[in-house]
């Protein structure tokens, strides 16, 4: 058997289980779960329709690289989001559609590791994704983990990084509007690190996928292509974005997504997502072609979002110490106790689910950067995110 299978951890919500073993509500109020993040709003009806048209295509063995016409659509939404150069993406050798962000950040970890030198990091932040944590590990590859502190606005510290780092450094991921702080890397950070990667030779994996939760209409999150452009570097050299439809569309169950930049490694991706046997399904591709083309159902959805944003915060306002985030569908208050303590307490008081930040983040140097804070994804319908909010209130004051 594979022994860095031992290095995986248990996924937060296993932990989250073991946390509440044995504690019940003792009351009789319905469960809120504000702990997964799953999007809940409605899937457009337009995509739903699209696979019922296409269903047909299950007699089609999908081709790994995807239909032209579905890296056309996602090249030219790319293109016009991000602000690229007339030229944009190509559709051909710099796009590639995959199952779902999850996957491509696995499968693309496996890709990069050059496992010639033994000591290779894999760069991310704390808290963090953790199928980075799993991806680096089963790709012979070692975390390391950047503290993302308020003080630094929940941007880890890059200037902090000592030169050993970087130079055993082979993939850096970055997530941004990030999971589970809603912090956007900035322009001038993203342009650093791109100097970084090309002075030590590794590659950057933005994760992209809360990109299209955002509060502002005229302010939409830089993305890691749109800093390459406007630097000139049309060819996104040692760059790769990862997007997907299950945030901006609330489609998870479609799995649907892209990756999108450096196309020779995008050429080393498809040679081995060739042989991973990863291809979506055709009526899937037709459907986010759909997708793709509409941003009217996008931008519902980010008003559904604000209302509950603006609702919860409303009332959490002087109980908890807790900020809109720059983007995504996160809170991650602090806790008046510890994390668990408050996640436990208050499942127990107020049917109320929320995920201890100790189990999305790891200890490095004696500090958790994840402990005394809860995430709470703000996905549940209006009514019940208010409840929740007024619950959370209940149980703070007493
Ligand atoms: C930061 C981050 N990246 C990637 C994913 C994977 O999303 P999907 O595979 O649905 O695109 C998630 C899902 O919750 C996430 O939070």
């Amino acid at each position: 058997m594979n022994n860095d299978l031992h290095k995986l951890q248990p996924y937060p919500f296993e932990k989250l289980g073991q946390l509440f073993q044995g504690v019940t509500h003792n009351g009789d109020r319905r469960h809120i779960a504000l702990s997964i993040g799953e999007p809940k709003h409605t899937s457009p009806a337009f995509v739903k329709q699209s696979i019922i048209d296409n269903i047909d295509k299950l007699a089609v063995y999908p081709s790994t690289k995807g239909i032209p016409e579905l890296r056309q659509s996602i090249a030219q939404w790319a293109d016009k989001r991000f602000a690229l150069d007339a030229a944009g993406l190509c559709p051909n050798t710099q796009v590639l559609p995959v199952n779902g962000t999850r996957e491509a950040l696995f499968a693309f970890t496996q890709v990069v590791a050059d496992r010639t030198h033994i000591d290779g990091l894999v760069v991310s932040p704390n808290p963090f994704y953790q199928i980075y944590e799993g991806a680096a590990y089963l790709a012979g590859m070692t975390p390391h983990f950047l503290p993302c502190q308020p003080e630094n606005q929940f941007i880890p510290d890059y200037d902090a990084v000592p030169e050993s780092v970087w130079r055993r450094c082979q993939l850096l991921f970055l997530c941004s509007p990030g999971n589970p702080t809603g912090a956007v890397t900035d322009a001038a950070t993203l342009r650093k690190l791109i100097a970084l990667a090309d002075e030590y030779d590794f590659v950057i994996a933005s994760d992209e996928c809360y990109s299209e939760i955002y509060f502002d209409e005229a302010a939409p999150p830089v993305g890691l292509l749109q800093v390459c452009n406007s630097m000139g570097r049309t060819d996104f050299k040692r760059c790769v974005v990862f997007h997907s439809l299950s945030k901006r569309s609330n489609l998870p169950g479609l799995r649907s997504g892209f990756v999108a930049g450096d196309a020779d490694i995008l050429a080393d991706f498809l040679k081995y997502r060739t042989y991973h046997g990863c291809a979506m399904p055709v009526q899937h591709q037709l459907a986010s072609i759909a997708a793709w083309n509409d941003e009217a159902h996008v931008q519902e959805n980010r008003r559904i979002y604000q209302q509950k944003f603006d609702s919860v915060l409303s009332i959490l306002d002087g109980v908890l110490d807790v900020q809109r985030p720059d983007a995504s569908f996160y809170l991650w208050p602090k806790t008046p106790v510890t994390d668990t303590e408050f996640a436990r307490g208050l499942f127990q008081q107020q049917h109320v689910t929320v995920l201890p930040g100790q189990f999305l983040s790891r200890t490095v140097d004696n500090i958790n950067p994840g402990e005394n804070r809860v995430r709470m994804a703000l996905v549940a319908p209006l009514d019940q995110c208010i409840e929740a909010a007024e619950r959370i209130k209940h149980f703070v004051q007493s």
